[in-house]
């Protein structure tokens, strides 16, 4: 990590500790700062931004000219035609449901999709690169609360940002999130943070995740939780998902903000939470609220697939008797928060990368924290398996 990112992230302290005294500075590691969760334990959160060269790869251009829902699903089949995805080049395999899953996705949407709405879709994928704009199609098409999001933020004027998306990949046993994460790495120019602890996550009860991190020269940033089971926990979910829906992003996780008084703000998760509800999309139990809005996070109630063929759900059965009714549980959104430094820091911030910051630029967004805390991935893993 060279200097200048940890010298950036001391500033960050020091403005975030000035904010609230809640976070505390921690002084050995001067880039880490430190605050009580609601149980009373020391929640560390690494502020160094992650060190990667500014990349060119924008959607963009595929999409200028789409206009209706049969164009963006042509454009999407002629992207996954120019580009490798997962089963192009990897040994792993997943069911022959989760290709018929995704023809319905595309079946149904060019029957039901309001060309209003195929704008809103157009407008947010074109600022993203090509495998993220074609997982985001995927999830748009399908997840009522997806749309809903973008729908919410273009009626009160709010920019939408492509926060993360997760990618569950099936097991270690297959070394399976490492092949995804080469993909990645090798053909579309994502990272590993290089941060210790932010590189790679293993959780107690039977997954891992490489966390990948890419910046796009419009200033979006773009963060991939590439996920799997642990070989030894035959029954985790993440396997099996990625078996019946394929390499699908099991969620999009998406943030939004606004520019008051020349300074760009994150929308609070509890207006969004009112909104959404307002609009009758079901939202289950938010995680981070004290982290004072540095990084707030929530599962919309997932979209219910009673279309899983009976032969695969006898094998699952077979397995675990909850996993069926599990993996009804289909794709969903995540509504993220993530706490806005000042303009001065943000100046200092896009510079790392080689960017001139302005406020009013649409996807100019420059947050305290980039990286993903474990404890809250595990939570809102949790709130998605309930049935
Ligand atoms: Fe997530």
């Amino acid at each position: 990590m060279s200097d200048q990112y940890t010298e950036f992230a001391h500033l960050l302290v020091d403005e975030l500790t000035q904010l609230d005294s809640s976070w505390i500075r921690n002084t050995a590691v001067p880039e880490v700062v430190s605050i009580k969760n609601q149980h009373h334990d020391d929640i560390k959160l690494n502020l160094t931004p992650f060190e990667v060269s500014v990349n060119d790869d924008l959607a963009g251009q595929y999409f200028k000219n789409v206009d209706s829902i049969d164009g963006l699903i042509e454009v999407y089949k002629q992207i996954c035609d120019d580009f490798n995805f997962e089963l192009d080049v990897t040994s792993l395999s997943v069911s022959d449901y989760a290709s018929t899953f995704l023809n319905n996705v595309f079946i149904n949407a060019r029957k039901k999709m309001q060309v209003d709405d195929v704008s809103l879709i157009v407008k947010f994928i074109k600022d993203l690169d090509c495998y993220t704009a074609v997982k985001s199609i995927e999830s748009l098409l399908y997840s009522h609360s997806d749309l809903e999001l973008l729908r919410i933020a273009n009626s009160q004027g709010w920019q939408t940002h492509f926060d993360h998306i997760a990618i569950r990949c099936g097991s270690s046993e297959h070394d399976s999130a490492n092949k995804i994460a080469e993909l990645l790495i090798n053909n579309y120019g994502y990272n590993h943070p290089r941060i210790k602890n932010e590189d790679y996550y293993l959780f107690e009860d039977g997954w891992s995740a490489y966390p990948l991190y890419k910046i796009l020269n419009n200033g979006q940033v773009l963060r991939i939780f590439v996920d799997q089971s642990e070989s030894t926990h035959p029954k985790q979910i993440i396997q099996h998902w990625n078996h019946v829906y394929g390499f699908t992003a099991h969620h999009l996780a998406l943030r939004l903000t606004t520019v008051e008084q020349g300074e760009r703000w994150a929308i609070p998760l509890p207006k969004i939470i009112s909104l959404m509800t307002q609009n009758g999309r079901q939202v289950l139990t938010p995680a981070g609220y004290y982290t004072k809005g540095v990084l707030s996070q929530v599962f919309t109630k997932p979209e219910k697939n009673i279309n899983i063929p009976e032969v695969i759900l006898n094998n699952k059965r077979a397995i675990c008797d909850k996993l069926p009714d599990m993996l009804m549980n289909a794709k969903l959104l995540e509504i993220v928060s993530r706490k806005e430094m000042s303009r001065k820091l943000a100046e200092k911030y896009f510079n790392l990368y080689e960017l001139d910051y302005n406020a009013s630029t649409a996807l100019h967004s420059a947050v305290y924290y980039h990286y993903f805390l474990p404890v809250q991935a595990a939570h809102v893993i949790n709130s998605s398996i309930i049935v």
